[in-house]
């Protein structure tokens, strides 16, 4: 087993270290991957966006019918507890993850009403894209989206999400772009955006994709630059043709894909090199960050 780390987590109402955490094998997280999950960006121990990832936790809770254990203000204090674990390790940028399942029942189908759910959280350090990363943009492969027709609950069920990423991973690339009945859906873990003629899109907000907590800010960013910004339904060839290819997630922030199934994303000078959009959506981004973290 590879070393676990040794930081502090939250589990059911306590603090303790990560590696020494357990919960029941009857939890129906374990059994069935019954619960849902959040990823939260903390820069500089300050959480970004933390009212909109409430809201998304929220909403993943109620199409499950899982009660939501804590108000924003107690999920906030935990987070914090957490983030400053981590700031008195040097950590700087974290994540904070925090999952809520079911609970422990005997292992049955349908939904045991009344359960307690098990709470955890923690902190871990954030990965962002590396400098090279930033600079050159990164490979991407496509793949059938094979996942379930419930994508936009932060479900900790992720097997679909796991075997898109490894097709990903066995190409040596770093993420999916997945496509369902020909049509655009997402990345594995992360939201894929279509630049043509000055025009972002990108597919409708439905039950095919994860409303991304960046999939709300890439609206807000285009509004605010002047870039038109359309949702819907984006084929095949329109990705194949795009003049730029964009990720965006929690860690990705927003990343340019310059190569999809080994060919150069963009046409001209700028084939295969990341695009102006991508670079004033991050610098947007930035500024988002810097302006509107708790
Ligand atoms: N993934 N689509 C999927 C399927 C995702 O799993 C994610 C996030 C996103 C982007 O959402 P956001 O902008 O809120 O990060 C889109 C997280 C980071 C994860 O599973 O680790």
């Amino acid at each position: 087993m590879t070393d676990l780390p040794d930081s502090l987590c939250f589990l059911d109402g306590d603090y303790g270290p990560l590696r020494e955490a357990r919960v029941s094998v009857l939890d129906r997280g374990f059994i069935f991957g019954d619960g849902i999950y959040e990823v939260l960006p903390a820069y500089g121990g300050r959480v970004f966006r933390f009212a909109e990832h409430m809201a998304r936790l929220e909403r993943s809770l109620r199409e499950l019918r899982i009660p939501n254990p804590f108000s924003p203000d107690e999920w906030l204090g935990i987070a914090r507890r957490l983030i400053a674990d981590q700031q008195t390790r040097g950590v700087h940028d974290q994540l904070v993850y925090i999952q809520i399942t079911r609970g422990v029942a005997p292992r049955d189908h349908v939904m045991p009403p009344g359960l307690q759910p098990t709470v955890f959280a923690m902190a871990n350090p954030m990965k962002l894209a590396t400098p090279e990363q930033r600079a050159h943009g990164v490979a991407c492969v496509t793949a059938d989206d094979f996942r379930w027709r419930k994508a936009h609950i932060k479900a900790t069920s992720l097997l679909g999400s796991v075997m898109a990423r490894q097709i990903a991973a066995d190409a040596g690339a770093v993420e999916v772009v997945m496509f369902r009945d020909g049509f655009l859906s997402e990345g594995a873990s992360s939201n894929v955006w279509v630049v043509k003629d000055g025009v972002v899109m990108g597919p409708p907000k439905d039950n095919l994709v994860l409303e991304g907590i960046r999939f709300g800010l890439i609206e807000e960013l285009c509004r605010q630059q002047g870039l038109r910004h359309e949702l819907r339904r984006v084929t095949r060839a329109e990705v194949l043709s795009a003049d730029e290819l964009l990720l965006s997630s929690a860690t990705k922030e927003v990343l340019p894909i310059t190569t999809l199934d080994g060919a150069p994303v963009g046409h001209g000078a700028q084939r295969g090199q990341p695009g102006p959009v991508c670079a004033s959506l991050y610098a947007g981004y930035q500024r988002a960050v810097a302006a509107q973290s708790i």
